[in-house]
Parts: C-alpha cells; structure tokens; sequence
C-alpha cells in the first residue's frame, strides 16, 4: 500500500514538474507540509516571504495551460497572515485562467473563516479556490496570557494526526477532486475572524515588544537566520528588529534562541519554545 502510494507519486512527480506551490512559515509547520506537498505533486516551491523581498519582478508567474497552484501557510489570529494577502494581492500570472488551486493551511487549534477570506482574496485576482486542507499543528503562540506551547506529547500526536491527514488529502489533490476537506473552523467562526481576529491582526501584529535579554544572549544569530520576512541583523552583537512593517509576530527568532533570551513583552519569560522538529 505504502509502496503503491509512493510509486503512484513518483508517476506523477514527472508530469507535474513545473507547477507552483507558494508556502510562508514561521516556525516549520507549514513548511514541511509545502515540502511534503512538492514531494508528491513535484510542484516547485517558491517562498512568499522570500519573492516579497526580492521585489516586484520575482512575483511574475508564468502558467501552462491548465497548471495547478497551491497555498501553504499557517493561520494568524484566524485569518491568512497579511504576508500572504500581500503576495496574492501582489504577484502577476500569466496563463492562471482555470488554474486548479488549492491551499493546506496550518494551525494550533482552528481556523476560523480563514479560509473563506483567503478564498476571496483569490477571487479578485481571478482565481478560484478548488480544494481546501487544514491541518492542526503543534501550537507556535505565546504571546498572551493563555496561550503556551504545547506538551511534548500532544506536540507528537498532532503531527502524527496532521501527517495522517495530508497523507488523505494528496491523492484527492491529485485527482483533482474539489471540496473542502476537514476545515476545522472552531465554533463562532464569524466572530473569532473578524472580530477578535480583525482586532489581533489591526492591533497585535508588530515587533515593537521584541526585546533581547543582553545578560543571556550570546549574539549566535540564530534568531537572524529563522526570521523569514528579514526583519533582523545583529548589532554590536545584539538581535535588532527592523520596525519597518515587515514583521508577522510569527515568533520564530522568540523559539529559536538557543538561550531563551528573546522576550516578547513580559508575557513569554516563562513560556515554551518550539519550531518543527526541535523535539522529534
Ligand atoms: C501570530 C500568530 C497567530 C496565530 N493565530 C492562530 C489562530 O488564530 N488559530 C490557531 O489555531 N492557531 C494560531 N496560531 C498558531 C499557528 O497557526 C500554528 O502553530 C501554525 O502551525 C504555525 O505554522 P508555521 O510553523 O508554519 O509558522 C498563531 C500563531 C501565530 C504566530
């Protein structure tokens, strides 16, 4: 069975080689389901924070006919990141017209009306969303006072239970079938997007409350290499965040410090610290 699957993706990998597969993430999650994806679709990875950086002519795609184009990203305060609004709103494809699309989305517990919101935001720019994926995974959000990381544990049966769920979904993708498959949109969905998500995502996303402990921080760099939206540099040593618009609060330079010397506020002093695969 595992080895039918496998051959059947293989097959597949040769006649799917150029189609696209536009990921974010912060702390892992949603990245290694992108490279899952690509490993059985062979669709090329293209990292939306990357080609935001790299300015408006990395955001040019060019389609074949009847090309596939999917989305992976994590949630943030149930809704899609603004970093991926922004490249929807920003990229420019040739050839999309009918393009299959579909998007695997990644969160700590539910989503929301995420995914009605991203489906519309495909919308205006012409493109419809065919088949849509969440997956629950290991918590990433600290940053309040009842949000922790999770238990090891729980950390390991969640990706177990995401693994098993792609693992569905990939031949359905693969097919072509529409639909939406296991949205875990949490209940009150309306209200968590768009009204404590529309506050946290107006009031709550910024670098401001980043700081970096002098007494514990030993200037590695760590946190430099994880932020993927380049919103850092050492200084004397030290972590610096930019200030320029371009933090997503994804809390990567927070987990990866090896010295836990990253705080944002006062409220993560105590708090866990995770990244996919820190702990298997
Ligand atoms: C700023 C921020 C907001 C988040 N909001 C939500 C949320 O609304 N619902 C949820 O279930 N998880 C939420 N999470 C958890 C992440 O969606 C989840 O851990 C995700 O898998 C992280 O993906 P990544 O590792 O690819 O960044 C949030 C995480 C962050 C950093």
């Amino acid at each position: 069975m595992i080895f039918s699957r496998h051959l059947f993706c293989e097959i597949k990998d040769l006649l799917y080689l150029w189609r696209m597969i536009f990921y974010f993430s912060g702390t892992g999650n949603s990245a290694w389901a992108a490279r899952r994806l690509h490993q059985c679709t062979g669709e090329e990875l293209v990292d939306m924070a990357g080609a935001l950086q790299s300015g408006a002519d990395s955001l040019h795609y060019t389609l074949e006919p009847g090309e596939r184009l999917g989305f992976c990203f994590p949630i943030h305060g149930w809704q899609p990141p603004a970093l991926v609004r922004r490249f929807v709103r920003g990229m420019h494809l040739d050839g999309a017209d009918g393009a299959m699309t579909y998007a695997v989305v990644t969160c700590g517990d539910n989503i929301g009306e995420a995914m009605a919101i991203f489906s519309r935001e495909l919308r205006r720019r012409g493109l419809e969303l065919h088949s849509a994926l969440s997956l629950v995974m290991p918590e990433s959000y600290v940053a309040l006072p009842f949000m922790y990381t999770d238990t090891i544990e729980r950390e390991r049966e969640k990706c177990r239970q995401a693994s098993a769920d792609l693992e569905r979904f990939l031949p359905l993708l693969l097919d072509g079938r529409r639909g939406e498959w296991r949205l875990v949109k949490g209940k009150c969905a309306w209200l968590l997007s768009y009204v404590i998500g529309g506050f946290f995502n107006r009031f709550m996303i910024t670098d401001k409350k980043f700081r970096a402990d002098a007494s514990r921080c030993i200037g590695c760099g760590q946190c430099v290499k994880a932020c993927p939206v380049g919103n850092m540099s050492l200084a004397d040593g030290q972590p610096q965040w930019h200030h320029d618009g371009s933090c997503t609060t994804c809390l990567a330079c927070y987990h990866h410090c090896p010295r836990h010397a990253i705080d944002y506020g006062r409220v993560t002093r105590r708090r866990g610290q995770y990244y996919f695969g820190k702990n298997n």
